[in-house]
């Protein structure tokens, strides 16, 4: 069973609470919610950053972040060293950033993409896994970047 955290903005709150029913009832996934809980105005670095911490703790767990757009959310995830946080619109970008970017988060724009598209974007993204070969030693130059400008 795939252990997920997931988190999002006031602006996510419909679209987590049907990634989360889908990801469970579906996918069989164990989600942990990290909030937001209701509608209230948030700041979603403080929702990047929950999740973030957890899915670096934990290297089986990945990561769901939902904003307005899904950029907010990039941008705050992939300061983490470690985090590989990519912004999927389509089931094939998800695939992608599994098998060739090895994507330990996943965001996703509530206010960009409807529901259905979302369910492909998990059903790709959860399915998929990292390719290795070629796209490791690219992987590794990430890391050596994240060395240089995170320390
Ligand atoms: C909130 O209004 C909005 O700015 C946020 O959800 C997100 O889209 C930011 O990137």
């Amino acid at each position: 069973m795939k252990k997920i955290f997931i988190g999002g903005d006031h602006a996510a709150i419909e679209m987590k609470s049907a990634a989360i029913a889908y990801l469970r009832n579906t996918l069989a996934c164990e989600i942990i919610d990290v909030g937001a809980y209701d509608g209230e105005r948030v700041d979603y670095p403080d929702y990047a950053a929950k999740v973030c911490v957890e899915v670096l703790k934990d290297k089986e767990a990945s990561g769901i972040l939902i904003c307005g757009t899904g950029i907010g959310m990039s941008i705050a995830a992939n300061k983490h060293k470690g985090v590989r946080a990519a912004l999927a619109h389509n089931s094939y970008e998800a695939q992608m950033a599994r098998e060739h970017n090895d994507a330990n988060v996943l965001c996703l724009g509530a206010r960009t993409i409807g529901l259905g598209t979302m369910e492909s974007v998990l059903d790709f993204w959860i399915r998929a896994s990292f390719a290795g070969g070629r796209h490791s030693a690219r992987l590794e130059k990430i890391a050596k970047l994240e060395d240089k400008c995170f320390s």
